[in-house]
């Protein structure tokens, strides 16, 4: 495939021409505890990737920039836009990857933080249950306005705060957020209307404290192999297995003999949560792959992709591999397609198969 690097889930992660790319959602937004897909999905694909897509293209019209010529009010302009998108694509994610169950099942609401961040909280703040009522409580005051409350580790105050941002260019300084709880409300209106109390509440009941307590060891320097925490539930563990949006993105802009052949798949009971494919995709139920198997040509890049990237598209990849063809999962799935602004035509199930 005409790729240039495989996708990483370090946080460094910049295509070649130095485009930020996106993250996938690790949540499974169709099984949450009391957030619905849409306003997830919503969320994700919209403000989230609205934000991703207007930090390249600042970053783009200042890499052409004539620092000399160009007016003060038009670099400061650009500068400032160009932190608050980034900050909002940084915290976006640590909300995100803060949510969510852990592999295959739903949030519980049960979940506790893990010993070394239980101990940290309860140290700095009196304890786990202190530490949440004041993080809530910051959180609800925010009803009716917007901003973020987060929970970041200082080095240099050396503990654990809790910080409200008006906006997304408000962090403390130097420190780095573990959890950060979107108060915009676009995070909530969609299910909670004006109830941002609701909203928290609910938000509590789905942390993710795996992924957030990996966040806290990597911020004191203790993180190791905490990467795959991070990748999507039934992605392909090898890197080469793997595609990102970007990368596919370029790839089916290559002449049609070395553009890869795109599978849709999609188990029948998710495609009333369907409405659009990429262009030229072929649909398919993965439970049918004996038969649609046979029309893959081995001489061509294959990229897969179901909705968000997990283990429909896992699992088919990890097949067709073991078979020996050029497949990769779509990181993300078109979710994540979306995200980066991705071209897609309604939905043709005229090859979807009846269901074995
Ligand atoms: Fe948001």
């Amino acid at each position: 495939m005409d790729v240039q690097k495989a996708f990483s889930i370090s946080p460094r992660q910049f295509a070649t021409s130095g485009t930020v790319m996106v993250r996938p959602l690790l949540l499974k937004p169709q099984w949450m505890n009391g957030l619905s897909e849409r306003l997830l999905v919503s969320h994700y694909e919209i403000d989230y990737g609205g934000a991703l897509r207007r930090l390249n293209a600042i970053r783009a019209r200042l890499a052409d920039l004539d620092w000399a010529r160009t007016p003060t009010f038009a670099i400061n302009g650009l500068k400032r836009e160009e932190l608050m998108a980034a900050s909002s694509v940084i915290l976006h994610e640590i909300y995100f990857e803060s949510l969510g169950g852990h592999g295959d099942n739903p949030p519980t609401g049960l979940d506790e933080p893990p010993a070394g961040l239980a101990q940290a909280l309860a140290r700095e703040f009196g304890s786990v249950r202190a530490w949440r009522a004041e993080f809530t409580a910051m959180a609800k005051a925010l009803a009716g306005g917007s901003g973020w409350v987060i929970l970041a580790w200082s080095e240099r105050l050396g503990r654990l705060v809790n910080q409200w941002a008006a906006d997304h260019a408000h962090g403390l300084a130097g420190a780095a957020p573990i959890l950060a709880l979107d108060m915009y409300e676009h995070a909530y209106h969609l299910d909670f209307g004006a109830k941002a109390a609701a909203y928290v509440d609910q938000v509590m009941a789905n942390l993710n404290w795996e992924r957030i307590g990996a966040r806290y060891r990597m911020a004191i320097g203790e993180g190791a192999g905490e990467d795959e925490l991070f990748l999507p539930f039934g992605a392909p563990p090898q890197a080469e297995a793997r595609i990102s949006a970007e990368e596919l993105k370029a790839a089916l802009e290559n002449d049609a003999e070395r553009r890869p052949v795109l599978l849709d798949l999609c188990l029948p009971r998710d495609l009333p949560r369907r409405a659009d494919m990429l262009a030229g995709a072929r649909m398919h139920v993965p439970a049918a792959l004996p038969v649609w198997i046979e029309k893959l040509p081995r001489d061509r890049p294959i990229a897969v992709y179901c909705i968000c990237g997990f283990q429909v598209s896992g699992r088919a990849v990890t097949e067709l591999r073991r078979r020996g063809y050029d497949a990769r999962a779509l990181v993300g799935g078109i979710t994540a397609w979306h995200a980066i602004g991705g071209a897609t035509v309604p939905l043709d199930t005229s090859t979807y198969e009846e269901a074995p």
